[in-house]
């Protein structure tokens, strides 16, 4: 059976564990604080627990799975386990994996170690470089970081090439979606490995550039950071651009209720690192109401209270947004009605209309942009869009039937009255 060491036991290493161990992978979680172990396992245990309880799986499955999951202290401790169940697979002892059969390169490359650990790049780089002294040189070291730089990870390493990025969403079990990540030095079969194991982990597997936020936190920024700019310029409120984006825009969740379930500071963190990665260009520029927001320890769903409160029987907005002027311009407003026209929008109000043209310009440039710098094909930019965030249409495609001169002529529009240079059109929506 292939072996995965899975660092950190938090969130989204207990999760991985917990998708390797029922796929039948034997799984070693280590991490540094005292119980995270425990309390990892537990969680699995307990979310196990629910599919048997639920019929989905049997308590055979269920105790196949936990018995497949061994727990370490150290980095040490967990590549001496990880090398003994390497030696039980090559002396035949475990079961044979049909995944591994079907694809050499898993056995090839095997152990791989996933890092889910805290965000921090000297905490992830200090790992690998421990690690890569500790495993054989053919295992692959794959980051789940959401907004670090791969290549920079493996830097100082002494063989890069084993480092990829393996991005998986949150939470990990449930969601389809790996982004494999290939890093300056990443060797070809350790990327493959990557999407190979991702798909024997009954994944959808995309394959991105390491560019800041890869291809799905990049492309969802604009979702999040055109509605706090409606908010802040008084356009609309916190309640109205949910309603909008849901009813014109059939997302299944509004751009604030999705912040404040994601986590308002988790959020704000990846805004701010695309922001640093990208310049401070001003389409990515963190909204001072979501600063404010965090820095008042008002974080969303988790503490009670964001962009809604949370504590009477069903969410009410908590941030005052007021409806002030439009202030659109005759070409503005044209280019608009055409666009929310050519997307199929039966609501003629200026002010829904104007929201839902500026979020969605925002996302289908973005998609746009991503595809024009390399950094996923156009068909796994869609996928990773509808599947790491349940969009209900992949940006180009939703793109392409608009049409691309619609697209273009409102995102010049708006360019012009934004003057900041943060709607400039993709080349794909450039002017015949
Ligand atoms: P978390 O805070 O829930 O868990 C992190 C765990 O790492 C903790 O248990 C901590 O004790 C452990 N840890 C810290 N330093 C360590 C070390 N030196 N050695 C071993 N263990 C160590 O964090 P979470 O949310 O699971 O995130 C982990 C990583 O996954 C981060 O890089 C994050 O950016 C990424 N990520 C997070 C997502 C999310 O929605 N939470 C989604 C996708 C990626």
């Amino acid at each position: 059976m292939p072996a995965v060491l899975v660092i950190g036991a938090g969130t989204m290493g207990a999760g991985i564990a917990q998708v390797a161990a029922t796929c039948g992978w034997d799984v070693v979680l280590q991490d540094a604080a005292t119980g995270a172990v425990e309390r990892g396992v537990a969680g699995i245990r307990a979310q196990l627990g629910r599919l048997v309880e639920k019929g989905k799986m049997t308590d055979e499955a269920l105790a196949a799975a936990l018995g497949r999951l061994r727990t370490a202290g150290t980095p040490e401790d967990a590549a001496g386990m990880i090398a003994d169940s390497q030696s039980r697979r090559t002396e035949g002892r475990s079961e044979t994996c049909p995944t591994s059969e079907a694809c050499p390169a898993l056995e090839a490359c095997s152990p791989l170690v996933i890092e889910a650990v805290v965000e921090r790049l000297e905490v992830k780089r200090d790992i690998f470089r421990r690690l890569e002294t500790l495993l054989p040189g053919s295992a692959v070291l794959a980051t789940n970081t959401s907004s670090l730089s791969v290549s920079a990870i493996a830097e100082g390493m002494r063989d890069p090439s084993r480092v990829i990025g393996m991005h998986f969403f949150n939470p990990a079990p449930l969601m389809p979606l790996v982004e494999v990540i290939a890093g300056q030095a990443s060797a070809t079969e350790a990327v493959t490995f990557g999407m190979e194991t991702a798909r024997a982990w009954g994944k959808t597997a995309v394959r991105a550039k390491d560019t800041p936020g890869f291809i799905v936190n990049r492309v969802a920024r604009g979702y999040y950071l055109e509605a706090l700019r409606l908010l802040g310029e008084e356009i609309s409120t916190v309640e109205k651009i949910d309603r909008v984006m849901k009813e014109l825009g059939a997302f299944r969740m509004g751009p604030f209720e999705l912040m404040d379930l994601v986590g308002l500071d988790v959020n704000l963190a990846v805004s701010t690192s695309v922001w640093e990665q990208m310049n401070r260009h001003a389409r990515f520029t963190p909204h001072e109401i979501q600063r404010n927001l965090v820095a008042e320890g008002r974080l969303g769903r988790k503490t009670g209270c964001g962009f809604y409160a949370y504590d009477g029987p069903s969410p009410t907005p908590a941030v005052p947004g007021r409806k002030g002027d439009l202030a659109m311009t005759a070409d503005l407003r044209r280019a608009v009605h055409a666009f929310a026209d050519a997307a199929g929008v039966e609501d003629r109000h200026d002010a829904c209309r104007l929201i839902f043209t500026r979020v969605l310009c925002a996302i289908l440039n973005e998609g746009a942009l991503a595809l024009e710098e390399g950094v996923a094909s156009e068909a796994d930019i869609d996928t990773a869009m509808k599947l790491g965030t349940n969009y209900p249409h992949g940006p180009l495609k939703w793109a392409r039937r608009i049409g691309v001169s619609v697209v273009g002529d409102a995102l010049r529009a708006l360019n012009t009255a934004a003057g900041d240079d943060r709607y400039r059109p993709a080349k794909l929506f450039a002017a015949l």
